[in-house]
């Protein structure tokens, strides 16, 4: 697929990596960002609202999926957070590949990120945390599949924290996924965006 989209896998639009800074709290780096991934110069409002409003990694928490890892902010706040973790950035966009392997090892955790294109999971890999601001704009059939994927490889007391803008569907995403059998809670509001946690349920 070549398309200008930020969730192609090769996109068609050329090539300009940037700084971006990525400045919370208790983590401040710059890393780099480029055209043809998702918020290509900046820190994107509801990925920080995440990663501000989740709550924080426990040491049970020891396999963390950064599900749609753009150019990286996730996997890499989670890296610097919580050094005791495993981290799997995953994403089919071959340049935001890229990009979150270089900005791993720009803070020095490309040993703790491994960055993937989804089938470069083993199949036997579960986690304990799943992050991710989803791809809405795939549409629902392919979000839907996307999460039918992934949320079943959550271990047992694990669970995902999805950030989702009110006016994309996070209402219905959470009916959605309470009708498959998900334990689904919103966890925070704030400005448009809306934090759910899901939980495996008795499936
Ligand atoms: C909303 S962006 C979030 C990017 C990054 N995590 C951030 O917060 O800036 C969603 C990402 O999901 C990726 N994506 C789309 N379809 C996917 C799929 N089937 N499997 C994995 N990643 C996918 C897109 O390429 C995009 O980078």
């Amino acid at each position: 697929m070549s398309s200008g989209h930020y969730f192609a896998g090769d996109p068609s639009v050329g090539s300009e990596p940037r700084p971006v800074d990525v400045a919370l709290p208790d983590v401040a780096f710059t890393l780099t960002a480029d055209r043809g991934v998702f918020s290509a110069d900046h820190l994107d409002g509801g990925t920080k609202f995440l990663l501000l409003e989740a709550p924080p990694l426990t040491a049970a928490d020891r396999t963390v999926l950064d599900l749609g890892c753009g150019w990286g902010p996730i996997a890499c706040v989670v890296a610097a957070r919580a050094p005791h973790t495993a981290v799997w950035a995953v994403d089919v966009n071959e340049r935001a590949r890229h990009l979150t392997a270089r900005n791993a090892a720009s803070i020095g955790a490309e040993d703790q990120i491994r960055v993937v294109e989804p089938d470069g999971v083993p199949a036997d890999v579960r986690f304990d945390r799943i992050l991710s601001n989803p791809p809405i704009r795939i549409g629902k059939p392919a979000l839907h599949e996307l999460l039918q994927r992934w949320l079943p490889r959550l271990m047992p007391n694990g669970c995902a924290h999805l950030v989702v803008q009110k006016h994309l569907g996070s209402d219905s995403l959470a009916a959605w996924l309470r009708r498959d059998g998900y334990g689904v809670e919103r966890i925070k509001s704030r400005a448009g965006f809306r934090i759910l946690e899901v939980r495996p349920g008795e499936r």
